[in-house]
């Protein structure tokens, strides 16, 4: 079963919605000034061309499903759900570099969880951080998860392979 679609609008003039194979040129332009990885791997680092934001998307849909919010046409932030057996989900998220530090992760994530946790018919979502990743785990806590435990190479480097700690976090 895949997550219903969301469209909502979660503060004055931000909508937090789901991404689809339209939203191609919104990654594009989201991904410009970017260096590092965003939501979507394990699609490369750096700015999208047109082809691979397409391509992304077409990906992301069935388990997978992206959200982004937005102010118009806009892309603040980005969030993926990785849907696992026993309607249980990763969530990811990414904020392009112009719209950092602005809350937009925390937003997002909060309202995200919530709507996975209710409409969105999941019953856990967690979070999977690299434990030198202080801002993500900001974030993670901001949005009301907890610490849960650390898992020894859990997690994979995305460029090397190579394997690396990880930090659990989920919702209570
Ligand atoms: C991590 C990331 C999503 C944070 O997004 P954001 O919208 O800037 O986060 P928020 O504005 O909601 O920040 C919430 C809190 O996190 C902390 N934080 C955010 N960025 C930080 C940074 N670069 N350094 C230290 N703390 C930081 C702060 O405590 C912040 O509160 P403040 O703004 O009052 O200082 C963003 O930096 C990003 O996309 N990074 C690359 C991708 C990534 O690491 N994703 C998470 C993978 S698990």
């Amino acid at each position: 079963m895949t997550v219903p679609p969301l469209d909502a609008e979660i503060a004055p003039g931000l909508r937090l919605r789901t991404l689809t194979p339209d939203d191609a040129s919104l990654l594009v332009e989201a991904t410009a000034t970017e260096t590092g990885r965003a939501v979507w791997g394990p699609y490369p680092a750096g700015p999208y061309t047109p082809a691979q934001a397409r391509e992304a998307l077409h990906a992301w849909s069935g388990d997978q499903t992206s959200f982004a919010l937005v102010d118009g046409s806009v892309l603040l932030a980005a969030f993926g759900l990785m849907r696992e057996p026993g309607d249980t989900a990763e969530l990811a998220y990414w904020v392009p570099p112009p719209h950092r530090r602005h809350g937009y992760a925390t937003l997002g994530l909060r309202f995200l969880t919530s709507w996975s946790l209710s409409a969105g018919g999941l019953r856990r979502v967690w979070l999977e951080i690299d434990p030198a990743n202080t801002a993500s785990q900001s974030v993670a806590g901001g949005a009301g998860f907890r610490y849960e435990n650390r898992i020894r190479d859990h997690c994979r480097n995305p460029d090397s392979g190579a394997p690396h700690d990880c930090l659990i976090y989920s919702k209570p």
